[in-house]
């Protein structure tokens, strides 16, 4: 995505470093992370002049807290053929977690898409479908066990209706391939926090949200465990919820599930860039910040990577761009700095909060 030089200048925000997970813990959040993906391969594989840079960003403990694979541990790649397993990938970001101090979400068990070629080739009879997921969640989730602080468990069960998505999974075994999902998912890696992750269930109304509910309540229903609703976030500059859609949505959420997250936050602008469609942008991901803050049981926030050129976006939704808070030259967009402005005043308030207990709490000893 290139912006025009003066868009550019006004888009630039002057401060060298701020840093996100630093301000967003301050502000009460366990995290604030980026996903990330194998050097070489796909969205990034044009830019390798631009890894060391990128690198040294990622790296940066005070800026991410947390990452997550953006590839690596999809069913194509991890067990590409009947039982063979090849964790090259997943390990690759899982390692790199480790070594940048960062607490790894995982990503995804069970997912219709991105899914090996033989899982949906085969005609298989619900017992036969029923051991293949079985394997695959134990062969994928014991090799990361003990690493994970998250799984996404089942991603994007539902189909745009709010209806059960017509996947293999669902079309051999109905709703029951999500219980069996969480409940393998439970015992394979009894430490980690099990997710339903999906998107377009950021808004109250929506009737994928009121489809989450649903699942979230299908498993609570059978005493399965599910500890956590991922939205994930892929919003749209032009047309986004607002903080009370957020907030209302987050609680609707929270009163069923100890956690809630935003897991892959980007918000996409409609190409050209401007600078309303970049405040616009930076609203966007304020409501998300702010309304993270405010409920309580939203524990982080998860950009779905960090630099322009290594989006999804353009290569998916034509038209569109620029959703991430790093441009292609390495500038900030004004969403970088809204970010730190909400993280920065919520800091402050809970400081001040704080501030005034311990000063009630001792002039109750001197007293
Ligand atoms: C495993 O995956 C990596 C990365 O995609 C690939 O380079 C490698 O050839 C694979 N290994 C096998 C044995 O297929
Ligand atoms: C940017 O583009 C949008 C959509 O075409 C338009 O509504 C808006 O007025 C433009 N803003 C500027 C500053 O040009």
């Amino acid at each position: 995505m290139r912006l025009s030089s003066s868009v550019l200048a006004a888009a630039t925000v002057p401060l060298a470093s701020a840093q996100l997970h630093y301000w967003a813990q301050k502000a009460g959040l366990e995290f604030f992370g980026a996903a990330t993906d194998t050097p070489g391969f796909r969205e990034r594989a044009p830019y390798p002049a631009q890894y060391s840079k990128y690198d040294e960003i990622f790296a940066d403990p005070k800026e991410f807290g947390q990452t997550t694979p953006t590839n690596g541990q999809k069913w194509m790649f991890v067990e590409p053929e009947p039982g063979v397993f090849n964790f090259t990938e997943g390990d690759y970001v899982a390692n790199l977690a480790k070594k940048t101090g960062k607490l790894l979400r995982c990503h995804a068990l069970v997912w219709h898409s991105q899914l090996a070629p033989w899982v949906e080739q085969t005609k298989w009879t619900p017992d036969e479908l029923k051991a293949v997921i079985k394997r695959h969640i134990f062969g994928v989730a014991e090799h990361y066990k003990g690493q994970c602080a998250h799984w996404d468990v089942v991603n994007e069960a539902l189909d745009e209706d709010g209806s059960y998505r017509k996947s293999v999974f669902y079309n051999v075994l109905g709703e029951e391939y999500i219980k069996l999902s969480f409940q393998w998912a439970a015992e394979a890696d009894p430490g980690t926090k099990l997710y339903y992750n999906d998107y377009g269930i950021e808004r109250p109304a929506s009737v994928k949200t009121a489809g989450a509910i649903r699942i979230v309540k299908l498993l609570k229903d059978a005493g399965i465990r599910i500890d956590g609703v991922g939205m994930q976030g892929h919003l749209h500059a032009d047309n986004h919820p607002t903080m009370e859609d957020h907030v209302k949505t987050l609680t609707a959420y929270a009163e069923l599930v100890p956690e809630v997250a935003f897991t892959e936050l980007d918000v996409r602008i409609k190409v050209p860039v401007n600078e309303s469609k970049l405040a616009w942008q930076k609203e966007s991901y304020q409501f998300v910040a702010e309304s993270c803050i405010r409920v309580p049981q939203c524990v982080g926030i998860t950009l779905w990577d960090f630099y322009d050129p290594f989006s999804w976006i353009p290569h998916v939704f034509p038209d569109n761009g620029a959703a991430l808070p790093w441009n292609e030259d390495w500038s900030k967009k004004p969403a970088y700095d809204g970010l730190i402005e909400i993280f920065k005043k919520f800091a402050k308030e809970k400081e001040d909060k704080e501030g005034k207990g311990k000063g009630k709490k001792e002039r109750r000893l001197i007293a």
